[in-house]
C-alpha cells in the first residue's frame, strides 16, 4: 500500500511500525495466494458493495445477497466497472430476502466465510416502524445464522451498530460497557449480538460482530429521509440547498471512512486469534468531528469546484430528540486482537470523495438531476451552467461513463458531454488515482458518494 493513503506512523491510531507490514497488508497476500469463498448479505448496500470491491479485487470467489430495499442495482454496475473481468467472473449475485430462510440456505452453500451486512439502517425509520425493523433486522439476521450454522461457515461476521451504546454516558465507547437502547433498531443490533453469542455457545458457529460508527464513502446514498450526514450535505451543498444542522453543531461523531470498515471485516472473518473469535469491536477511528468541523471541511473542499458556497452558511435549528451528543470509540480492542489499523482519518475520506473527485460530484450531480427530474441532458446543463463540448474527445472518459450511466430514456445513448462551470473543466482527465490502496487500475473510474447513523 502506497505510504500516501497510510496514516502519519508516529499516529496514534494506526499503531504502524516503519518498514513492517500491517495485519491488513499481510492479509492481502494470503488472500491473493489462497482465495476464499465469500457470502457478503446486504452485498449491493453502501458498505456491502464497498466489500464486494474489494474482495473481488483481492481475487476472491464472492456470493452477493441482497433485495434491493435500500440500495440500487447500479451499486453493483458500479463494482463491475472497477473490477477488472476475471475478477467479475468469480462473482455470483443471488437477488432475494434474507427473511427467506430458504434464500439464505441457498446463498450459504459452500461459502467459507458471511459478512452479514443486510439490515434496514437508521433509527428514525426503525422509530416509525418497529416490526419491519424486527422482521429485517431480527428474523433476517437469525435466517441467515442459521443457514451459516447448517452449511457449516467457518465464520460469521455481523455488522452491529454504535447504537448499541445507548444512553451510556462514558466516553470514549468501550465494547465492555453499554448503556439502555434508545431505539428499535439499537434493540435489533443488541438482539444480534445476543443470538451470535448464543449460536457460538450452543452450536459452535464462530462469530464476530462490529459496532460500525458512522461509516462514509463512495456509494452511499444521498437521498431520502432517512440518508446519512455526509452524502445527504454534499448533495445540498452541490445543489445550493440549505444544509441543516440540528442543534449548535457542537454534536460529534466518530466518522469512520469506509475502508477500515472493510479492513475490519477482512481482519475479523480471517483472524487466526482464538482469543478474538466470539467478540464485538468497535469500527471507528477513536477521533471527535463536531458537525460544525464537519461543515466547515466539506465547504471547504467543495468551493473551488463550486464558487456558490463562498458565502453559503447552515442553518441550525433545534436539537432532535434522542440523538446522542457525543460519539467516539475506542479501537484499541480491535488494535490488539485482530491487528485493525485505519489507512483513512475523517480528511482523508473526504478528500476521496470530494477534492480529488470533482468528476465524481459532476457524475452525481448529473445522474442526481436526471434521476429527479424528467430534464433533458440540455436541462442539465443548464440547471448547471455548463454546456456540451461538441467535436472533442474526453480525455478522462467520463463523459462516456455518464452517458452509460444515465437513463438512455432521457439521455440519448452514446451522446458524448463533457460539462464545464465558466471556464473550468468539471471532470478533470488527469486526476490522481483517489484509492491506491485498491489496486484502482484505470484512473478513469470515478466513485460516487452518499446520514449521521448510529
Ligand atoms: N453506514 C453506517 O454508518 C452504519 C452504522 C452502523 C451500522 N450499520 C449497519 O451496517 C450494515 C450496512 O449498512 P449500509 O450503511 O451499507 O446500509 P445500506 O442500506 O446501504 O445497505 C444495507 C443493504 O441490505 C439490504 N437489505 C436490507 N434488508 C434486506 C433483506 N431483508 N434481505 C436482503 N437484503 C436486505 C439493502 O437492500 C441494502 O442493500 C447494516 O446492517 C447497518 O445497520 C451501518
Amino acid at each position: 500500500m502506497p505510504a500516501l493513503c497510510r496514516m502519519a506512523n508516529s499516529d496514534r491510531q494506526t499503531g504502524e511500525v516503519k518498514g513492517e507490514m500491517t495485519a491488513y497488508e499481510k492479509l492481502q497476500f494470503e488472500l491473493k495466494a489462497k482465495p476464499k469463498t465469500w457470502l457478503v448479505t446486504g452485498g449491493a448496500g453502501f458498505i456491502g458493495s464497498n466489500l464486494v470491491e474489494t474482495l473481488l479485487q483481492l481475487g476472491q470467489k464472492v456470493v452477493a445477497l441482497d433485495n434491493f430495499a435500500t440500495s440500487k442495482k447500479r451499486n453493483l454496475e458500479e463494482v463491475k466497472k472497477l473490477v477488472a473481468p476475471s475478477q467479475w467472473r468469480r462473482f455470483q449475485f443471488i437477488e432475494g430476502d434474507i427473511g427467506d430462510l430458504k434464500v439464505c440456505q441457498r446463498a450459504c452453500r459452500r461459502v467459507n466465510l458471511v459478512l452479514h451486512q443486510a439490515a434496514l439502517g437508521s433509527v428514525p425509520r426503525s422509530i416509525e416502524d418497529p416490526l419491519t425493523a424486527n422482521e429485517n433486522n431480527v428474523t433476517g439476521f437469525l435466517n441467515a445464522l442459521v443457514a451459516a450454522r447448517d452449511n457449516e461457515v467457518k465464520r460469521y461476521v455481523y455488522a452491529s451498530s454504535s447504537a448499541i451504546y445507548g444512553d451510556a454516558p462514558e466516553l470514549p465507547k468501550k465494547e465492555d460497557r453499554i448503556g439502555r437502547p434508545l431505539s428499535p433498531y439499537a434493540v435489533t443490533k443488541y438482539v444480534n449480538e445476543l443470538y451470535a453469542n448464543v449460536f457460538a455457545r450452543c452450536y459452535g458457529v464462530e462469530t464476530i460482530g462490529l459496532r460500525y460508527f458512522n461509516v462514509f464513502g463512495p456509494r452511499q446514498d444521498p437521498d431520502g429521509p432517512y440518508a446519512a450526514v455526509i452524502p445527504k450535505w454534499i448533495a445540498a451543498m452541490m445543489k445550493n440547498d440549505p444544509v441543516q444542522i440540528n442543534g449548535d453543531g457542537e454534536t460529534s461523531r466518530d466518522f469512520c471512512y469506509v475502508d477500515n470498515a472493510v479492513q475490519m471485516n477482512l481482519l475479523a472473518a480471517t483472524t487466526t486469534n482464538s482469543k478474538a473469535v466470539n467478540q464485538v469491536y468497535n469500527v471507528a477511528l477513536d477521533e471527535r468531528t463536531s458537525l460544525n468541523e464537519l461543515f466547515a471541511m466539506l465547504r471547504e473542499r467543495l468551493l473551488p469546484h463550486y464558487p456558490h458556497l463562498n458565502r453559503y452558511k447552515p442553518v441550525y435549528r433545534g436539537f432532535r430528540a434522542g440523538d446522542v451528543r457525543h460519539s467516539q470509540a475506542d479501537i484499541g480492542k480491535g488494535r490488539r486482537l485482530v491487528g485493525y489499523a485505519p489507512t483513512h482519518r475523517v480528511e482523508q475520506g473526504l478528500d476521496i470523495l470530494v477534492s480529488e473527485g470533482a468528476g465524481f460530484i459532476g457524475c452525481n450531480l448529473v445522474r442526481y438531476l436526471l434521476r429527479r427530474t424528467s430534464h433533458s441532458v440540455v436541462k442539465v446543463h443548464e440547471q448547471l451552467r455548463c454546456a456540451p463540448v461538441s467535436g472533442k474527445t474526453d480525455p478522462g472518459g467520463h463523459s462516456e461513463r455518464v452517458a452509460r450511466r444515465a437513463d438512455p430514456a432521457v439521455y440519448g445513448r452514446g451522446e458524448n458531454v463533457w460539462l464545464r462551470r465558466g471556464k473550468n473543466r468539471l471532470w478533470e482527465s488527469q486526476a490522481p488515482d483517489r484509492r491506491p490502496d485498491k489496486q484502482r487500475a484505470p484512473p478513469d473510474n470515478r466513485r460516487y458518494a452518499s446520514s449521521p447513523e448510529g
